[in-house]
């Protein structure tokens, strides 16, 4: 009996240790230093889950807003967060969520599962991105519901949950989820009975309690967009490196009121 537990309880420690070898090699954490738009270094931390098929960037802009990005490859979403730091003497909360879903298209950032083996020589070079994207716009007339979004993708209610109210995505890409047999119930047109056409843009509205167009322009500063392959002497080409790239984008989207748009000043 007794040795027959002790092999029991060995057996055991050796599953445990073979789990968290499993675990090493399917997540990874990278930190890079990058150069932001404004001259400032900011420390990035890119994460990655091949199991989950997931990445992560993360980064503090100058101004204390902290920037949240994550790829959804299996659900084929993009998560974008950004909590902007408010001045609670100038009334405003001390903190305010925006999290903006769209979709991921394929090809926009390189596959987890490399990015899991990726490493850097020197982690004190500061990185500038090798392609500078243009800015893509994009019209967020739709609400996501917090409760209902795991039905898009497990990670938006996590990520998402400072965002609560303000969780926008847009209808094109609503309906390439409804395509793919997403639930209906998650997404709402929002505002409902309003055109957004004749809404004002925050930025010239002056009345703090009036509904406006509000605008939040984010730049993804580093990330590894496309894998460069190399000659060797074999036949075939081989991995060898990443290519980086920047990406900003410009979300419009509706506020019940100007206050809610702090950022959006004239200037
Ligand atoms: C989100 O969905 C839940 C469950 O159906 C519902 O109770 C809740 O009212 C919805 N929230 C909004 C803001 O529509």
């Amino acid at each position: 009996m007794y040795p027959r537990s002790v092999s029991a309880a060995s057996l055991r420690i050796s599953l445990l240790l073979l789990l968290l070898l499993l675990s090493v090699s399917v997540c990874s954490e990278l930190k890079v230093l990058v150069r932001l738009n404004d001259g400032q270094i900011t420390a990035e931390t890119l994460e990655s889950d091949s199991e989950r098929d997931i990445i992560s960037v993360e980064f503090r802009h100058t101004d204390g807003t902290l920037i949240t990005f994550l790829a959804d490859f299996k659900r084929h979403v993009k998560i974008l967060r950004a909590l902007v730091l408010g001045e609670p003497e100038r009334g405003q909360t001390q903190y305010q969520g925006l999290c903006f879903i769209s979709r991921l298209e394929h090809g926009e950032i390189i596959p987890s599962e490399a990015m899991v083996r990726l490493r850097q020589k020197n982690p004190h070079i500061i990185r500038n991105a090798e392609e500078k994207r243009g800015l893509e716009r994009m019209s967020m007339n739709m609400a996501v519901n917090l409760t209902l979004s795991w039905h898009l993708s497990s990670h938006i209610r996590s990520i998402c949950r400072d965002a609560q109210d303000f969780i926008y995505t847009q209808e094109q890409d609503v309906k390439y989820w409804l395509q793919k047999g997403v639930e209906s119930s998650v997404f709402k047109v929002f505002p409902q009975n309003i055109e957004n056409a004749v809404l004002q843009s925050c930025s010239t509205t002056t009345d703090p309690w009036q509904p406006c167009s509000c605008s939040y322009t984010v730049r993804l500063e580093w990330y590894p967009c496309m894998l460069k392959y190399c000659r060797g002497h074999g036949p075939s080409p081989y991995k060898c490196g990443i290519k980086s790239c920047s990406k900003a984008y410009r979300f419009d989207f509706y506020t019940s009121r100007k206050q809610l748009c702090m950022w959006d000043e004239e200037s």
